[in-house]
């Protein structure tokens, strides 16, 4: 169910739900060492998400490829019922918890719309698609 006007401008009433942080592992920034997949930006920004205290809401997931490969650092938000984003120009070494802090917020959505004055200022620029709830999917 989506939320009201009044609630969305006030997410810390609502409940957070489980979601998914997808974040892209393969993602590469210029000087990364192309032979170590552990060194590309996309690595490190995945390890530096999971190195931060852990959400109960939140399941970081690594994927290899958000087809944002132009705008790296790559992520995504998605949970049942809601729209699914997908960010790219994310800094590897600043995003992690820019990105944990606007998932918590995706989680206390009831549709996935963060008010825009809550989005972090790297989400509101990075903001690559956005992607309707799948039908039944609540
Ligand atoms: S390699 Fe990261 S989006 Fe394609």
């Amino acid at each position: 169910m989506a939320l009201s006007t009044e609630l969305r401008d006030d997410l810390s009433a609502v409940p957070a739900a489980p979601m998914r942080l997808y974040v892209c592992t393969t993602c590469r920034e210029a000087g990364d060492d192309a032979d170590d997949p552990a060194a590309r930006a996309g690595a490190r920004l995945h390890a530096a998400l999971i190195a931060e205290p852990a959400d109960p809401v939140i399941t970081i997931v690594p994927v290899e490829c958000l087809s944002v490969c132009t705008r790296s650092c790559a992520a995504s938000f998605a949970a049942p019922g809601k729209w699914t984003y997908v960010y790219g120009d994310l800094p590897a070494e600043q995003a992690a918890r820019i990105l944990l802090d606007g998932a918590r917020l995706y989680a206390q959505t009831g549709d996935g719309l963060i008010p825009w004055k809550q989005r972090p200022a790297a989400l509101k620029k990075g903001v690559v698609a956005r992607v309707p709830p799948l039908p039944g999917a609540a």
